[in-house]
C-alpha cells in the first residue's frame, strides 16, 4: 500500500475539515437532540459515545469512503484468514487465532494453527491449576506464594496491565510481581520482599534473546541458587514462555516447563497467548478464557459489523480525522478506574510501536502523520495534573475517557463522584464556558464589576475539544478483553488507511545494536566503532566515574571537574551477582 494522500477521498476530507474547523460542537448539539443516539453504539459490553467529536454525517460518510477506497474490508478478511499482512517479515498477525474459541480453522502456510493454540491453552490450564491449588511445590516442599514475571515490552506490559486490572478476580494467596528493567534496582527491590523457596519465575520472551529479560533471568536464577544445594530443583521455580525452544533449553529451563508462542504472534499483541500466563495463574483458567471470549466477541463485531456501526472502525477513522486533517497528533487515554491505571502505558506500546512508521509498503517515505503520540493516566488524578492544558492550553489533544459504571469497591458515594468527575470533564471539554456565562455567574456571586472585567478572560474557555467516552458496566475479564481488542483493531484500521505495516518494529533495532557496542566499550573491550563526540564523551564520563575500566582506554576531551575520582569504589556492586 502506498500513500493515501493523492486519493480524491483524502482531498475531500481536507476540504471538509476547512468547513468543520469553524464549527463548534456546542452548536451541533444545540440543533440535534438525537446526536447521542446518532453517534453512539453498544457492542461487546461496551458503550461507545463518540458524539462529542467535531463531526457530522458528511464527515462519517467521507471517512467511510476513504476506508472503502483503502480496501479495508479486504484487509480485515486477510487478517482473519492468516495472510502475511506483516509484509516486511512475511508472516501473518494472528492474535485473533489466540482467542478463536469457536475453533474455525486458521491456516498458516497451509497448516491449521488451532490445534497448537488449544494444546498450549490446555498446558496452561494444568499448570495454573497446579500452582493455584498448591500442588506445585518449591524446592523445599512449600507451596508457591509469589509469581515473578520477567519480560519487557509486549512480554511485560500486557500481562502486568491485565493482571493488575483484574485484581478482584485474583487467587487470594498469591502475589504477582513484574520485572522488566535492566536497571538492577527493579529486580533487587522486587526480590527483597520474596522468599526463594516459594517464588516462581516466568521468563517471558518471544525471542529469548532480549538483553533486559535474559540478564534479569540470569540474576534471578543466581538469587535462587544461592539458597539451594540441589541445582536440579531450579526446575520447580522457573518456567518460560517463548517461541525459541533452543534458547530456552540453553538457559537451562526444562522443555516441559516451556509454553510455546509462535512467530505469527506479535509481541505487543501477545497477551492472549501463553504470555498471559501470570494472568491465568492470578484469575484461573476459566476466567482467562472469559478474557479471550471478550476479545473474540470484539473480533466478531469487527469482522461482521457494517463500517457505519463498527466500533473499532469508527474509533480508528476519528483518529485519522484529527491526526491527518485537524493536525492533532496526540491522543490521551484516561481510564477512570484505579485497576486500569496501566492501560495508557500498555496502549502506548500497542499503538506507537505499531503505527509509529515512516515507510509505506512500497518503501516510499510517508509524508503524512501516522501514529499519534499516545499518553494518559488514571482519572481523577489526571484532572489535577494536566487537564488545565486540555481546557485552556494552546496544544490540542483528543481524549478517550474510559469508565466502568460500577466499581469493584463501592465505598460510600466514591464511585458516583468518580463517574461525575469523568462525565463532567467530557462536558466541560465540549461546552467550555462562554464570557456571557462567566459574567452572569460572577454577578450572581456578588463580584464587583471591575473584578469581573479583570478575571473574565481567565475564567472563560473555548470548549470544542473532542473526546470519546467508553462505558462498561464493570471491569470483568470479558469486558477488558473486548476493550483491548477494540484498541488493537483500531490500530490495525489506521495502519491500513496510512498504508504502513502495523506489525513490524524495525525502529527499535538500531538502539539495541548500538547498546551492544557501547556495553563492550564500558567493559573496556576495544572497539572499531566510532562515535560522535557527544556519545564518545558521555561514554568516557561514565567509564571514569564508575572506574571499572582501565584508565589507559579512556580520555575525556574536557577534564572532569568537581568530581572526586575514587575509582571502582564508586561502582555499587550488584547485590544479585
Ligand atoms: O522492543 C522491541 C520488542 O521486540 C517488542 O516488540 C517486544 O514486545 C519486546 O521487544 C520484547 O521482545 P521479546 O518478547 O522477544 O523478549
Amino acid at each position: 500500500m502506498d500513500s493515501p494522500k493523492e486519493l480524491a477521498e483524502w482531498t475531500e476530507l481536507q476540504m471538509h475539515w476547512q468547513e468543520m474547523s469553524s464549527v463548534h460542537m456546542r452548536d451541533l448539539f444545540a440543533v440535534d437532540d438525537q446526536r447521542f443516539d446518532r453517534y453512539s453504539l453498544e457492542a461487546c459490553g461496551l458503550l461507545f459515545d463518540y458524539s462529542k467529536n467535531i463531526i457530522n454525517s458528511k464527515t462519517l460518510d467521507l471517512l467511510t469512503s476513504l476506508a472503502d477506497r483503502r480496501g479495508l474490508a479486504t484487509k480485515i478478511q486477510q487478517m482473519f484468514s492468516g495472510e502475511p499482512i506483516n509484509f516486511t517479515e512475511q508472516r501473518p498477525a494472528l492474535h485473533i487465532a489466540l482467542r478463536n474459541r469457536t475453533d474455525y480453522p486458521i491456516a498458516v502456510n497451509g497448516k491449521d494453527v488451532m490445534p497448537d493454540v488449544d494444546r498450549v491453552l490446555q498446558q496452561m490450564r494444568i499448570f495454573t491449576e497446579a500452582v493455584r491449588s498448591g500442588e506445585w511445590l518449591g524446592y523445599s516442599g512449600k507451596r508457591i506464594t509469589d509469581v515473578v514475571n520477567i519480560g519487557i515490552g509486549g512480554s511485560h506490559l500486557g500481562p502486568m496491565m491485565v493482571t493488575k486490572a483484574l485484581k478482584p478476580y485474583h487467587h487470594p494467596d498469591l502475589g504477582f510481581h513484574f520485572v522488566s528493567n535492566i536497571d538492577g534496582t527493579h529486580l533487587t527491590e522486587t526480590l527483597k520482599k520474596l522468599n526463594p523457596e516459594t517464588t516462581l519465575f516466568i521468563v517471558s520472551s518471544k525471542s529469548f534473546t532480549t538483553q533486559e529479560t535474559l540478564s534479569n533471568a540470569h540474576a534471578a536464577r543466581r538469587w535462587l541458587l544461592s539458597g539451594i544445594k540441589d541445582g536440579g530443583q531450579v526446575a520447580r521455580h522457573f518456567v518460560a514462555v517463548s517461541a525459541n525452544s533452543k534458547k530456552v533449553a540453553a538457559f537451562g529451563i526444562n522443555p516441559d516447563n516451556m509454553f510455546s508462542i509462535w512467530d505469527w504472534v506479535g509481541g505487543r499483541y501477545s497477551v492472549w497467548s501463553a504470555i498471559g500466563l501470570p494472568i491465568a495463574i492470578a484469575i484461573g483458567m476459566d476466567q482467562f478464557v472469559e478474557f479471550l471470549n471478550g476479545a473474540r466477541e470484539m473480533d466478531q463485531h469487527f469482522r461482521t459489523a457494517d463500517f457505519s456501526q463498527n466500533m473499532p472502525v469508527i474509533m480508528a477513522m476519528l483518529g485519522v480525522w484529527y491526526n491527518n486533517f485537524a493536525s492533532i497528533n496526540n491522543h490521551a487515554i484516561m481510564p477512570y478506574d484505579q485497576y486500569l491505571r496501566l492501560l495508557p502505558d500498555y496502549l502506548q506500546q500497542t499503538d506507537m510501536e505499531s503505527n509509529g512508521k515512516g515507510k509505506h509498503a512500497n518503501g516510499d517515505d510517508v509524508t503524512i502523520s501516522t501514529g499519534p503520540i499516545i499518553w494518559g493516566s488514571v482519572g481523577a488524578d489526571a484532572q489535577h495534573a494536566y487537564f488545565q492544558l486540555f481546557h485552556q492550553g494552546r496544544q490540542s489533544t483528543t481524549c478517550d475517557f474510559i469508565v466502568p459504571v460500577r466499581s469493584h469497591n463501592e465505598l460510600g458515594d466514591h464511585h458516583q463522584k468518580l463517574l461525575a468527575n469523568c462525565l463532567a470533564q467530557t462536558e466541560a471539554l465540549l461546552m467550555g464556558r462562554s464570557a456571557h456565562q462567566v459574567q452572569h455567574e460572577m454577578r450572581l456571586a456578588g463580584y464587583p464589576g471591575d473584578e469581573i472585567k479583570r478575571l473574565l478572560p481567565h475564567r472563560t474557555f473555548s470548549g470544542n475539544r473532542p473526546s470519546n467516552t467508553i462505558l462498561m458496566e464493570q471491569i470483568t475479564p470479558a469486558t477488558l478483553g473486548s476493550l483491548i481488542a477494540l484498541y488493537e483493531h483500531k490500530i490495525f484500521v489506521q495502519g491500513v488507511i496510512w498504508g504502513i505495516n502495523s506489525f513490524d518494529q524495525w525502529g527499535v533495532e538500531l538502539g539495541k545494536e548500538l547498546a551492544g557496542v557501547i556495553l563492550a566499550e564500558m567493559k573496556g573491550q576495544s572497539s572499531e566503532a566510532s562515535h560522535d563526540c557527544s556519545t564518545m564523551n558521555l561514554v568516557r564520563y561514565c567509564q571514569l566515574v564508575r572506574g571499572d575500566t582501565k584508565p589507559a582506554a579512556m580520555k575525556l576531551d574536557k577534564p572532569l571537574t568537581g568530581y572526586k575520582m575514587t575509582g571502582s569504589q564508586h561502582s555499587t556492586g550488584p547485590t544479585l551477582e
